[in-house]
């Protein structure tokens, strides 16, 4: 086989075989397929799309390209739940945590940030002393005592993604519905759970930024989730704005704390309940969502959320009293306020380009050797719809150095659009979608 030719298929509209796909997926894995011939085809992926056959082939072949998690060892339906990406979106630290005091036994393998999303893996481990880099026994183990264990991608797990994730990332080949749901769905095939949840982002925080996109992005993944016989729900979910307040890693793990104590809650609560109630039906700990969103209630007041999120985090040798005192968390010299330029509604908001600000502050990384702040970051003070008046605070920078703060407060301003009119709302929760048509 010759890749030329894989190529040039690809880029004349036709429809690639398993055995040209898996060609690829090996040959880039193991360094016989250079660079430059799997970024062409990565672009000609990008521009003549993978049908439903071809997309579920991609996967499986990513899966196979290293070990696949066997969590047998654990008793009861096994829960993995992902997001496509977004800005101050924290779920993953509530949902995972409310799951498990609610009888959920949820197996998590999260990524690092890309571009202007953040990461759970770097978000988790501004915990001082938090290390997500464990043995497969060690994440069973923590699964089976806390009932979550959420631990970052070892490097035997789909490394024909990693390679092929750094290469779109430079190469205008991320926004794609069959690289995404292949990059996704692979993780989710090779982490050993029985179902998977999953929260597409659709908007201006989004990698895909129209709804149509999103409905495809979500229409393929449940597909490939139903050929490989793992029950897959995906929730559509609003991304023009940040869902919680807070970027940056330590702050964003304040806001998660703060919202499982319940002392704060709005859209990132709403979307992670509704997200968590999907979680607890398809591990049939509930009866429909509404039986989900009450026990996910009871359990938030009760703080049993909070606790398992503390016993996971002292199982991966973190300060679990974070818990009960967020200011342990690592914290910014100094703070400083972002004033609106004139009256009126907050009409619309750059999402992505607040999540480069947070970037360019430190809280993510430029190149992907690049260290990060995990105290610094930004606070939203408005949402969209808000009134504001001229000099308002409209956020606030949270800084190590005074380096670049200026530009991340201009781009922070630029992104937020005041207006006369208040916008028109969408809804938070666009769309449900569910493996088999149910
Ligand atoms: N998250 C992933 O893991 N892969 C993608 O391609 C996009 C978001
Ligand atoms: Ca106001």
């Amino acid at each position: 086989m010759l890749m030329q030719e894989i190529i040039l298929k690809k880029r004349n509209g036709q429809v690639l075989a398993t055995e040209e796909i898996n060609f690829f997926v090996s040959g880039y894995t193991s360094g016989a397929i250079p660079d430059y011939q799997a970024s062409a085809l990565l672009m000609a992926i990008w521009f003549s799309q993978m049908d439903e056959r071809e997309t579920a082939d991609l996967t499986r072949a990513i899966t196979d390209s290293g070990e696949i998690i066997d969590l047998s060892a654990i008793e009861g339906v096994k829960i993995d739940k992902h997001s496509t990406g977004g800005v101050a979106d924290t779920t993953t630290l509530i949902t995972a945590p409310l799951v498990a005091a609610c009888g959920g036994q949820v197996a998590k393998i999260s990524g690092r940030g890309l571009g202007h999303t953040g990461g759970t893996v770097d978000k988790l481990e501004s915990i001082p002393g938090l290390n997500m880099a464990l043995t497969m026994n060690d994440f069973v183990r923590v699964v089976s005592d806390c009932g979550v264990a959420i631990v970052s991608q070892s490097p035997n797990l789909v490394p024909a993604d990693k390679r092929l994730y750094a290469l779109r990332d430079v190469t205008g080949t991320v926004d794609n519905v069959a690289l995404i749901s292949s990059s996704i769905m692979s993780k989710k095939l090779a982490s050993g759970a029985d179902a998977i949840v999953l929260d597409v982002k659709y908007g201006s925080g989004a990698f895909m930024q129209s709804l149509e996109e999103a409905r495809k992005l979500a229409a393929m993944m449940a597909a490939i989730g139903e050929r490989a016989g793992k029950p897959t729900t995906v929730l559509i979910t609003d991304m023009n704005q940040p869902l919680g307040r807070a970027v940056g890693n330590a702050l964003e793990v304040e806001e998660a704390i703060r919202v499982l104590r319940g002392e704060t809650g709005g859209d990132l609560l709403t979307v992670a309940l509704a997200l968590a109630a999907e979680m607890l039906v398809a591990a049939r700990l509930a009866e429909d969502l509404n039986e989900a969103e009450a026990r996910l209630q009871a359990a938030l007041d009760a703080g049993g959320g909070l606790r398992r999120l503390q016993c996971m985090i002292e199982l991966l040798g973190g300060d679990p009293r974070i818990g009960d005192d967020p200011s342990l968390l690592p914290r910014a010299a100094e703070t400083v306020p972002i004033r609106a330029a004139a009256t009126g509604y907050v009409s619309c908001i750059d999402t992505a380009g607040i999540g480069h600000a947070a970037q360019l502050l430190g809280a993510g990384r430029a190149t992907k050797d690049d260290a990060i702040d995990p105290a610094v970051g930004l606070k939203m003070q408005v949402r969209l719809g808000d009134s504001v008046e001229e000099g308002e605070e409209l956020g606030r920078l949270f800084i190590n150095r005074r380096e670049n703060f200026e530009r991340a407060a201009d781009m922070v301003r630029e992104c937020v659009a005041v207006a006369d009119q208040p916008p028109p709302m969408s809804p938070l929760i666009h769309d449900r979608i569910r493996s088999g048509g149910g």
